[in-house]
């Protein structure tokens, strides 16, 4: 657990191109292990601006991993044992909404799961019970964080947004996609669930910064979202994210100030010590 007047240490979850040798100081690649199974692919740490910030590619080194094979436990019990305080994400999302258009970050603060249940979502439920509060599944502090610094980078950002979260690896169906627009979604994509829920299990702050790649299949009756299109977006995009992680890297405070998530386990968990196996 993290503890008031710790130093910040950021867990970065997103794409394998999203830290460049010069910008990650003192780069290292680390061999960590967890009980939970295989992270998705090298642990990364170094600093930046003078903080230190740990890397997994979520899909893997040369994307191997669909988002329903990624090990969302490995990776956030990875990056808990590496120390990390507090996680920043960052994926790839589709547009619901006119307004949010490619290129764009959005930093969300709502998600929706429509995973099929497949994906392990609970470090729990081999003879400890807990229930963590979900309610607001984001860390606002992190989040407003990030959207400074990705506004800093030069990006157009949207604070705010509700990201519905589909098991994939298929594209939406155009009736889902409009579906979802009803439901007040913004955004879409494959991967925030469970690792949103994960991150708060492991009492780890969580935010979200999605790039916009394209506008899903609701807009234009004619119109399919393509990979190529997807592939291009980030690319262009990739040297916003990594501003804003060299933006987020000096505006962190010399401290730490202690989250009520850090400590969100001591109200959760139902079985008595004494009954855990
Ligand atoms: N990731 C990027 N674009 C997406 C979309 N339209 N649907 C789901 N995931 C995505």
């Amino acid at each position: 657990m993290a503890k008031a007047g710790d130093d910040w240490h950021i867990g970065v979850i997103g794409g394998s191109g999203l830290y460049e040798p010069g910008a990650l100081e003192d780069a290292q690649e680390i061999a960590v292990k967890s009980a939970f199974g295989e992270p998705s692919g090298p642990v990364v740490t170094g600093r930046i601006g003078g903080r230190r910030f740990t890397f997994i590619a979520r899909h893997g080194a040369g994307h191997r991993l669909s988002p329903s094979r990624v090990d969302y436990r490995a990776n956030i019990d990875v990056l808990k044992r590496c120390g990390v305080t507090d996680v920043l994400a960052i994926s790839a999302i589709g547009s619901l909404r006119e307004e949010f258009a490619p290129g764009h970050f959005v930093v969300v603060d709502q998600l929706i799961d429509r995973t099929s249940g497949l994906r392990e979502r609970s470090f729990f439920g081999d003879g400890i019970v807990a229930h963590v509060p979900l309610a607001d599944p984001v860390c606002p502090r992190l989040s407003a964080m990030a959207a400074g610094a990705a506004d800093k980078a030069g990006a157009t950002v949207h604070q705010g947004g509700t990201y519905v979260a589909i098991e994939g690896p298929q594209f939406s169906t155009r009736a889902e996609s409009l579906l979802y627009r009803d439901w007040g979604a913004h955004v879409i994509g494959m991967t925030a669930m469970p690792e949103a829920r994960l991150a708060r299990e492991a009492e780890l702050p969580y935010a979200l910064v999605g790039m916009v790649t394209d506008y899903d299949c609701w807009r234009d009756a004619g119109a399919d979202v393509e990979v190529a299109e997807i592939m291009r977006t980030m690319a262009a995009n990739a040297d916003n994210a990594r501003a804003l992680l060299a933006e987020l890297g000096a505006a962190l405070p010399a401290e730490r100030e202690a989250s009520p998530i850090d400590t969100v386990l001591d109200a959760a968990i139902v079985t008595p010590r004494d009954a855990w196996p």
